[in-house]
């Protein structure tokens, strides 16, 4: 039987990155695209068709033929970048996402899958928040939800079966830590196993609602074969939040310091919502359900620092040999 083929944009990227592998690994034939503005070659798996292409490049739907379903997740997504690039996120995560779908239309994709993001409730405060009601505030937020309505678009006017996912705090391994504001928790790690004292923007009181990579995993494989997730829309979060105070303190009793490093506090870069927290009824009424505890999902992130790290050491030891 002819094994399913999936693009998926923004490849090299975290999320990108970790889907492409588990779709190797569950016997798909997968297309990667990614232009590497963020996203690195050393999070694309050799088994995948890999293009390094920017997604707002006219002539992209080449790479389309024959592909069953699209992972749309390339996006310009740091905070701070969108506040002070506008145009340039509004030409990504708008006219990009359209490009990608104008493809998708042109050979005839049936199913699309797009990367949403809780921030489109930033401006609501009922908890927990439910699919139904968005209210976005920030730039992000807006161009993202800009995206998923030209999705819906194509969707009723041109019969691509869409499938929404709006991502919580997605953490896990590959989690880009090189940023000047990363992730949080791929941060704290890295900063720490460096001997440096992490940065929380704000109190440290925010509460977010993390979910795991393999979970948020497990959910990507549902909406490929359950039909029952087309058209719709879903909250990818696990339902529980943890403020990122109590993310620190984690952080520091799984690296086992004994003199734990004192946060440096700084002002807050973007308006951020003050809580995340996700109603997840719809996804587990599909049978999904999130299941790593958050200590053993950022133990997961520790070991996968922890061995870039000796990588990178041992790169560095080679090179001063070299010398
Ligand atoms: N990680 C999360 O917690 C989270 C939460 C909410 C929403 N999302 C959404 O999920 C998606 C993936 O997020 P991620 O955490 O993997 O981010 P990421 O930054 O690691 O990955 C995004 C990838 O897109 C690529 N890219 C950016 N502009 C591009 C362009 N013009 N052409 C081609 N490639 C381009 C980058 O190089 C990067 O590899 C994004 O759409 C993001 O908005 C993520």
């Amino acid at each position: 039987m002819r094994k399913q083929k999936i693009l998926v944009t923004g490849a090299a990227g975290f999320i990108g990155g970790n889907l492409c592998e588990r779709l190797i690994g569950e016997g798909y034939r997968v297309v990667g695209l990614d232009n590497l503005s963020v996203g690195t070659l050393e999070n694309v798996r050799p088994e995948v068709d890999f293009h390094a292409v920017d997604i707002r490049r006219k002539n992209i739907s080449w790479f389309f033929r024959d592909v069953d379903a699209v992972f749309h997740l390339a996006a310009k997504n740091c905070l701070p970048d969108c506040l002070a690039s506008p145009h340039e996120m509004c030409d990504i995560n708008i006219n990009g996402t359209v490009n990608v779908l104008e493809a998708s239309k042109a050979h005839g994709v049936k199913k699309f899958v797009y990367a949403d993001s809780s921030a489109v409730y930033e401006d609501l405060d009922d908890f927990p928040s439910r699919v139904e009601k968005v209210a976005p505030r920030g730039a992000y937020a807006i161009s993202k939800h800009s995206g998923a309505m030209f999705a819906k678009m194509y969707e009723t006017f041109f019969g691509i079966n869409v499938t929404i996912l709006r991502y919580f705090n997605v953490y896990g391994p590959a989690q880009d830590y090189r940023r000047v504001t990363s992730p949080v928790v791929g941060a704290f790690i890295m900063k720490m196993l460096s001997g440096e004292n992490p940065t929380i923007y704000g109190d440290g009181n925010k509460r977010r609602d993390f979910v795991h990579i393999d979970d948020v995993n497990d959910f990507h494989l549902l909406t490929l074969k359950d039909r029952r997730s087309d058209g719709r829309v879903f909250n990818i979060g696990s339902g529980a939040n943890y403020s990122i105070s109590e993310i620190y303190d984690l952080v520091v009793d799984l690296l086992g310091l004994e003199m734990p490093p004192k946060p440096i506090y700084q002002e807050e870069l973007s308006r951020e919502a003050e809580v995340t927290l996700v109603d997840i009824s719809e996804t587990l009424e599909l049978g999904w359900k999130p299941k790593t505890e958050i200590t053993d999902g950022i133990r997961d992130s520790v070991e996968y620092l922890r061995h870039v790290m000796d990588k990178d050491r041992n790169l560095l030891a080679e090179d001063f040999g070299a010398i």
